[in-house]
Parts: structure tokens; sequence; C-alpha cells
């Protein structure tokens, strides 16, 4: 990727944003955050994977969603991408109630997520699962060339210039590049909202410090971001917001400058039982 259409693919990528920060600004529920999640209860058979459930993701702030293995982040991540339906409970968007029955409906709202079991198809091409389910036309065939330009300029807004070819099968990438396809592939349509469940886990050094970049633009540009993460570091360098999920309940939401690492870990392990007048999540 030469220097120029990198900084080309910059300017189309910002101007993407800048459009959907105007949206976002010129909002009449601008106040209200721009997802509300309340009571919201999933359960498996016997396992109670959600317990009556809140959360609020507002636009131009990231949240990060923080709790240990088998907390319900997974889980409350894709009953918001509409992956799963809740049991009960309700999610309200730009304040209005709404039914995200599926990964389309959350598509439609703005809603773009990069699970953690990554939706890549391992036998297509970076250009074919960036585009999958929403493939450009031109007289009634596939824009191949369009596909690939658009592809290509995202991938260069992320500085992913360790794949040798936009064209090579998903099935051949690291598992870094591979998160790297997945969050451009988020990025690159008109979202509102960003979920990334552990963006940077299979990531080095380089790559995490460009997706915590990529975060930074998303929530500067207006959009809301709601990242999960394990890494203390992380959160504490990119979120505005944290929130911590204990055994399947909400147990703290404030401020990251509210919050230290000590009282983010004590949350993560014990629920925050062990602190005297600690918070109530709100
Ligand atoms: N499809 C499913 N069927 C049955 N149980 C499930 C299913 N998905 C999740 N669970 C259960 O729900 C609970 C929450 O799982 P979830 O995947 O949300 O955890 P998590 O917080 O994302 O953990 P991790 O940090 O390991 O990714 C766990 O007890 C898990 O076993
Ligand atoms: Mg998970």
């Amino acid at each position: 990727m030469d220097a120029a259409a990198s900084r080309g693919g910059i300017r189309l990528f910002q101007r993407t944003i800048d459009q959907v920060a105007q949206v976002t600004a010129d909002s009449p529920t601008a106040t209200e955050p721009l997802l509300k999640v309340r009571g919201l209860e999933k359960h498996f058979g016997a396992v109670q994977a959600l317990y009556a459930v809140d959360l609020d993701l507002p636009a131009g702030q990231v949240t990060a969603l923080c709790g240990d293995n088998g907390a319900g982040k997974s889980v409350l991540t894709k009953c918001i991408s509409g992956v799963y339906q809740p049991d009960h409970g309700q999610i309200f968007w730009e304040g209005q109630p709404v039914h995200i029955r599926t990964t389309r409906d959350a598509a439609h709202l703005g809603i773009e997520t990069v699970y953690q079991d990554l939706a890549l198809c391992d036998n297509l091409d970076i250009v074919q699962n960036m585009f999958l389910g929403r493939e450009l036309l031109r007289r009634r065939l596939l824009d191949e060339d369009e596909m690939e330009r658009q592809a290509a300029k995202t991938l260069a807004t992320l500085r992913v210039t360790t794949v040798r070819s936009i064209r090579q099968p998903v099935a051949s990438l690291s598992g870094g590049q591979r998160q790297s396809v997945a969050v451009a592939k988020a990025v690159m349509w008109n979202s509102k909202l960003v979920i990334m469940d552990e963006p940077t886990a299979a990531l080095g050094v380089n790559q995490t410090r460009q997706v915590l970049d990529l975060i930074k633009r998303l929530r500067d540009r207006g959009l809301a971001v709601m990242m999960i993460s394990h890494n203390l570091n992380d959160v504490f360098e990119v979120a505005d917001r944290i929130a911590v999920l204990y055994l399947g309940r909400m147990v703290i939401q404030d401020k990251a400058s509210a919050l230290d690492r000590q009282s983010v870990v004590e949350y993560m392990t014990t629920g925050g039982m062990s602190r005297t007048g600690a918070h109530a999540a709100n």
C-alpha cells in the first residue's frame, strides 16, 4: 500500500465517520445513551447466563465490558447484536424500544460486532469476507473493482500492511491478521455502535496499538464503542466508562476515572462483595 493510497483511504474513512458523527450529533435524543439495556435475562437450559442486566452505551464514549471467564460478556454482546434473543428485558436504541431479532436488524440500526469467535469464512478471500452479504453491484454484476478498492482503503486506515494480498483466502492469515480484517470489516460500514469482543487478544504489540488507536478515533468521531477485554492496560488506556459483569450480574458501571485497577479486579473476581460501601450499578 503506497502512502498516497493510504492517505486517500484515511480521508475516505474519516469522511464516512464524520457523516456518522453528524447524524449522532443531530439526533434529537443526543442526551440519551445511544443504546440502553434494561433488565436483560438469558438462560441456556439450567444455566442462567444473565440476570437483570442494565447497561448504557453512550455515543462518543468507549465503554469497557469486563468480567472473568464465563461472566456473560459474550452472551450479552450476542443479545445486543441479534444472535441471541433475551428471555426478558428491553433494549432501547436512541431512546426507543427495539427488538433486535437478527444480526441484520442490528446492522440496519448501525450496530457492528467483531466476535471473539471470529465470524469470517475461511474459504473466502479478504474482500469477499468484508462484503459478505452486502456485496456491491454494478449493472447487476458484482463490482469487484470497487469492493477491492474500498477494502484496500479501509485496511490502509488500520495500517494493516502485513497481508500479502487482499485476494488471499482468510484461512491463510495469522490470528492477528484475521482480527484486523474483522475489525476493518466492522468499521467499513456506517456504524453508530461498534462492539469488539476481545479485539486485541490475539494481536502483537504493534497491531494492538493500531486497534486501540482506531478505537479512540471512532470515539472521537462520535461513535459508541463497547470493548470487551481482560487486559486492564487496554481498558484503562481507552475506556471512558467501565462495566463489570460477575456471574451474569452487572456489579458496577461507572466512569473509568472513578475506578482503579485494583477495584476493577475485585469486582471481576468477587463481584465487589468484599468492598465496603460498594458502588451500586447505575
Ligand atoms: N450457547 C450456549 N449454550 C449453553 N451455555 C452457554 C452458551 N453460551 C454461553 N453459555 C454459558 O453462559 C455463561 C456465560 O458465557 P459467556 O460466553 O458469555 O462468557 P464470557 O464472559 O464471554 O467468558 P470469556 O471471557 O471466557 O469469553 C457461561 O456459563 C457459558 O457456559
Ligand atoms: Mg466471551
